[in-house]
């Protein structure tokens, strides 16, 4: 664990700090930011800025009837790169964040990682990214931004948002990386449109081995880029 720490402080915090990375939602006006490399299947944003985050965590997977993964959700810790849209480290980012998350133990999750960060400077974190039963039909999940517990919104009932998928596109690195995903919200003022781009990993065994309809889910570390537009918290 200290090793790791070491690592990723130096891999993605330094750079963090280096950029003057202030301790709130978004550290740097992003009120005009676009999303580099957006590819045609996704619809562009329509409105202005209100979150972008390196996202560290995993993918949930179950194996079906049918013997495949099937997604049943995710949980990562989103962590704020707004400072850094104009520097050269934005693009590699997901890079070293992937790598920094391979080579942490397993017994490291996500937010321990996070809470480990705070031993070097006060939190970047933007929030979290999981799971909930869809809030409008009550059956199914769908994705959830919560910033309402840190950061600069924390307290804020509002600054979440729950969302749905509307398009969706192999990653530009390809399919070994989980598809790039644009998303509209269903409930919640942190933003009306939501992106997942940039993955890094996060993709199923190709087979399913030692594992049955009902046996426990897998978790596969992914990294990832997250931008919110048109939130009004
Ligand atoms: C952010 O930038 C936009 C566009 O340049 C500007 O209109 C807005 O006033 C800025 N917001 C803040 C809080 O500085
Ligand atoms: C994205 O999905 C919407 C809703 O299904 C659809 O109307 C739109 O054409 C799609 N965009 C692209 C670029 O395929
Ligand atoms: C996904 O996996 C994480 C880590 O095991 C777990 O905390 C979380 O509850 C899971 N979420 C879902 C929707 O299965």
């Amino acid at each position: 664990m200290v090793a790791f720490t070491t690592f990723f402080s130096l891999a993605l915090l330094a750079p963090l700090l280096a950029s003057g990375l202030v301790l709130k939602r978004s550290g740097c006006n992003i009120s005009n930011m676009q999303i580099p490399n957006l590819p045609q299947a996704l619809t562009a944003p329509t409105a202005k800025g209100s979150f972008v985050g390196i996202a560290i965590g995993t993918q949930n997977y179950t194996c079906t009837s049918t013997g495949t993964y099937t997604n049943v959700g995710a949980l990562a810790e989103l962590f704020d790169i707004s400072c850094l849209i104009n520097t050269p480290l934005f693009g590699i980012l997901p890079d070293i964040a992937i790598a920094a998350w391979e080579a942490a133990p397993p017994a490291v999750s996500a937010p321990e990682m996070i809470s480990t960060l705070h031993l070097f400077s006060g939190p970047v974190i933007l929030g979290q990214h999981y799971y909930v039963t869809n809030p409008i039909t009550g059956s199914g999940i769908n994705p959830k931004w919560d910033f309402t517990s840190q950061g600069a919104d924390a307290g804020n009932p509002n600054a979440f948002v729950v969302a749905s998928k509307i398009n969706s596109t192999t990653a530009l690195t390809g399919s070994k990386d989980i598809d790039w995903v644009f998303l509209k919200s269903l409930t919640g003022s942190l933003a009306q449109e939501v992106y997942r781009t940039d993955t890094r990993l996060g993709q199923p065994p190709a087979t399913v081995l030692h594992a049955w309809p009902g046996s426990p889910e897998i978790v596969v570390k992914y990294a990832a880029k997250y931008w919110g537009f048109g939130g009004s918290v």
